[in-house]
């Protein structure tokens, strides 16, 4: 199975080297598309000076800070392009293992999308994340599973692998959220589609190096967004 994994960056040059390393690594047939959003810190460029190491790396530019919902959204409609069975999501920062890949993609011949997830059996958190982190990640989940009904423990989850056809079969220009709510808004819309949707345990690490881009702004963003998402696809029934 191909798999396309696309990676949004702002600020990762200390995490992008060692995890392009690790990917490249896997016994899978792999290719990388990294978003960069012209970081401060000089990502883009080196992720460009990485594509002549590995042949299955490809880079996009984009000019300033737009979000990682926009930025998932290009990059998908930029990687279903290459014709890959499957089309994978994670942070750049090593809190999602490389290796978990495997177990996920296996998973994925079972269903059609596949969710790492931090709070089905097996599954946890770092437990050097911070307090306020570790909450608001619990109590995110519990608010946007609750409100929309999603039969899920992890829908906030940055970590995923679709089915190429699964993305094909989603109205993605529908799609408005911009901050980490992007990951609710794309279980839910999947949910509604009636496709079967399966959670793989992973183990959550902190941050190797850099800073998160959680915000203030990011979270209210997800506070009223959910409820915007409800309203907006009511009318979405299963595909049968
Ligand atoms: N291109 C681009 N533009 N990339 C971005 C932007 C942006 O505006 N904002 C964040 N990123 C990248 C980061 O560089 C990282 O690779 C990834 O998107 C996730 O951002 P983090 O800052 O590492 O997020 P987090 O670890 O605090 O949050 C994680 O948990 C959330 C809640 O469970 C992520 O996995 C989120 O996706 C998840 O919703
Ligand atoms: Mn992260």
């Amino acid at each position: 199975m191909h798999l396309a994994v696309v990676i949004p960056t702002y600020n990762e040059a200390e995490n992008l080297p060692g995890l392009l390393s690790a990917l490249f690594s896997l016994p899978l047939h792999l290719s990388v598309l990294v978003i960069d959003d012209n970081s401060p810190d000089g990502t883009g460029e080196l992720a460009e000076s990485l594509t002549s190491r590995y042949p299955g790396l490809h880079v996009l530019h984009r000019s300033q800070k737009q979000g990682l919902g926009t930025a998932y959204l290009e990059g998908f409609r930029h990687v279903l392009e290459w014709g890959a069975e499957a089309i994978g999501q994670m942070d750049a920062d090593f809190s999602h293992d490389p290796q978990a890949l495997i177990a996920m993609a296996k998973e994925l011949e079972q269903c059609d999308l596949v969710l790492g997830s931090r709070y089905v059996p097996g599954g946890a958190v770092d437990e050097r994340w911070a307090f306020w982190r570790k909450s608001l990640s619990r109590f995110g989940n519990f608010y946007a599973r609750t409100i929309l009904g999603l039969p899920l423990r992890d829908v906030t989850t940055g970590y995923r692998l679709w089915r190429s056809q699964t993305l094909q079969g989603m109205p993605l220009e529908r799609v408005r959220s911009n901050g980490y709510v992007f990951q609710v808004e794309m279980a839910y819309l999947a949910y509604r589609l009636g496709y079967r949707i399966r959670e793989v345990p992973i183990y959550f690490l902190d941050r190797q190096g850099g800073q998160s881009k959680m915000s203030f702004r990011i979270q209210l963003e997800a506070a009223l967004r959910v409820w915007q998402v409800k309203r907006a696809y009511r009318d979405l029934r299963p595909h049968s």
